[in-house]
């Protein structure tokens, strides 16, 4: 019987999946990631693990559990598994890319307009008692939204989400940066301009992050980055925290080469530096809630589920990261 390790707790009703099969599963129910050194061993004996971005997924581990044949990430992004350690093992890594999609870029567009019209600094100005006048010189004066510069770092599906919405409801202008470019066609369909990564920093109102972290991406935003943007520019990071260099944000913050910045993720995360969290004024902070909402996640939890299910029945699911492995373990039998 194969049996399922799933590292941290999960959706209930996405156990679903394994309903009437003989695959077992063995929960740990706890919010509470594991250290890596315990992972490893907690791993012991299984043949697939659900994890989530909070578990290191490295080589030693994977050669500590030579049964595992599949891992399934509770997340599109994958920078936690060493995907090239596992296809070098043999073992099929799934993600849980599209059911995420629109979750994700609506909140980056709810970290644009936050910190362009300072929506916590309202509320938290409301709250304490301190709205006596309407006023035309309001403490809180924004940034406009519609019909600005926006910047897109990564143009993939998140990305191109961020688009439609900036294209559809914001009347923005939008320029992106990705390794890959589309072809022109695509790129008139979308409304979107392909500029070099400078470009980017400098003609950008709003400067979004949807690219993967990778060691190409790691500190993308980084001191020079911020001498290159508009002091009016704001960030918005929903994709991963190191590609920005979290001090020299606060440094671009604190000196005023930049206006603001959204972050829903963080590069020591949970932990956040204490610049950023001292920093009030345009600065609005998320813990990771790109996907949070309650039937994304259930989806994510079922598509990782029924993955990992496929794979361990020898099915081809739809969100393998590296194919080439799932079929090598086919003719493995
Ligand atoms: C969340 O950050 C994800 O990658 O799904």
């Amino acid at each position: 019987m194969p049996r399922i390790r799933i590292t941290q707790e999960f959706i209930p009703e996405a156990l679903d999946e394994f309903e009437g099969t003989d695959i077992h599963v063995d929960l740990r129910d706890s919010p509470v990631p594991l250290g890596h050194d315990e992972l490893v061993t907690d791993l012991d004996g299984y043949d697939a693990a659900i994890c989530l971005l909070t578990d290191r997924v490295d080589a030693p581990l994977l050669d500590a559990n030579p049964s595992l044949r599949a891992v399934a990430n509770v997340a599109v992004g994958f920078d936690n598994i060493d995907v090239r350690a596992a296809t070098e093992r043999g073992i099929v890594v799934l993600n849980t890319p599209d059911v995420l999609t629109d979750a994700t870029a609506d909140l980056a567009f709810t970290l644009i307009l936050s910190v362009a019209r300072r929506v916590p600094e309202g509320d938290a100005f409301l709250r304490s008692g301190r709205y006596r006048y309407w006023r035309l010189k309001q403490e809180q004066l924004g940034f406009d939204v519609y019909g600005q510069t926006l910047g897109v770092f990564g143009l993939g599906k998140i990305g191109r989400a961020v688009v439609e919405r900036a294209r559809g409801g914001f009347g923005m202008q939008v320029l992106y940066h990705d390794r890959f470019r589309l072809d022109r066609e695509q790129e008139r369909n979308l409304g979107v301009e392909f500029v070099e990564f400078d470009d980017l920093l400098a003609r950008s109102d709003f400067l979004t992050i949807h690219a993967p972290l990778t060691e190409d991406t790691h500190h993308a935003i980084d001191a020079d980055a911020f001498d290159k943007m508009p002091d009016h520019a704001v960030l918005v990071n929903t994709g991963r925290g190191p590609i920005v260099d979290e001090v020299a944000l606060v440094e671009a913050l604190q000196a005023g080469r930049i206006a603001g910045a959204g972050l829903d993720v963080f590069e020591f995360e949970p932990d956040v530096i204490e610049g950023l969290t001292n920093l009030r004024e345009r600065v609005v902070l998320l813990p990771h809630l790109g996907s949070a909402t309650a039937r994304t996640r259930l989806r994510m939890a079922r598509l990782a589920a029924s993955g990992v299910r496929d794979v361990l029945q020898g099915r081809r699911p739809t969100n393998v990261v590296n194919p080439d492995v799932f079929d090598r373990q086919l003719g493995k039998g």
